[in-house]
């Protein structure tokens, strides 16, 4: 009874805040658990050390993620909406756990503010389609820069439109369907990150 009363306080939450925020919450309902198994089956999560979630949510894909971690684990969770934040924050007590409210596009930042370096793997749930373009260059260009060489991120929409853009950086990238969503989902796990040549004799 208590979980499911819980579960129904993460569904209003949730469909209240895409109400007041439809572009950058970009769905009704937070991601099914088939969606979540799918996303993050496949990957060794018993081997990574630090890992970041952009755009938690109320935690569809956090709660998973933590019970796949080791625990010595870092896990960042960077979210805009207030809302969501604090209910993250109150709801799940994880040590392995830090949510930061701020944009994914100043990841960077908030890495360091949290003393961590590289990351061993990235997921997305950003509504990347509804996003203006200059905000969507830089939130790609920054979880790219954040991954360790053999680092992956895990990108998941409703459409292909952010294909290319991960193409331009990713040098692998798988794209698959989930139909068991409330509105099915397009999958992306890219890996290789592709930085810039830094030129001979530039400050980096
Ligand atoms: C489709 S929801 C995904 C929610 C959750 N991960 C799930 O799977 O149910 C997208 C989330 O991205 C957040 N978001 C949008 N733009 C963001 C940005 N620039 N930085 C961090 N989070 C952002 C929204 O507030 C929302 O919580």
């Amino acid at each position: 009874m208590r979980r499911w009363l819980e579960s129904l306080g993460r569904g209003l939450l949730f469909a209240a805040n895409f109400l007041k925020h439809p572009l950058t919450v970009g769905t009704f309902v937070e991601s099914s658990p088939a969606l979540v198994k799918r996303l993050l089956d496949g990957v060794d999560w018993q081997g990574c050390r630090s890992v970041v979630e952009l755009g938690p949510g109320t935690g569809a894909v956090t709660r998973e993620l933590l019970a796949r971690l080791p625990p010595e684990a870092r896990l960042l969770a960077v979210e805009t909406n207030a809302d969501f934040v604090a209910a993250l924050r109150r709801t799940i007590r994880d040590p392995r756990l830090t949510v930061v409210h701020g944009s994914a596009a100043d990841l960077r930042a908030h890495l360091r503010a949290h003393g961590l370096g590289r990351v061993d793997a990235a997921i997305s749930g950003i509504p990347f389609s509804t996003m203006p373009e200059t905000l969507r260059g830089a939130v790609l260009d920054a979880v790219r820069d954040a991954l360790s060489p053999d680092g992956r991120l895990l990108v998941y929409q409703h459409s292909n439109r952010v294909l290319p853009l991960l193409r331009d950086r990713f040098a692998h990238v798988l794209g698959e369907t989930e139909w068991r969503n409330l509105l099915p989902m397009r999958l992306f796990r890219c890996e290789q990150p592709i930085h810039e040549e830094v030129e001979a004799g530039s400050p980096g």
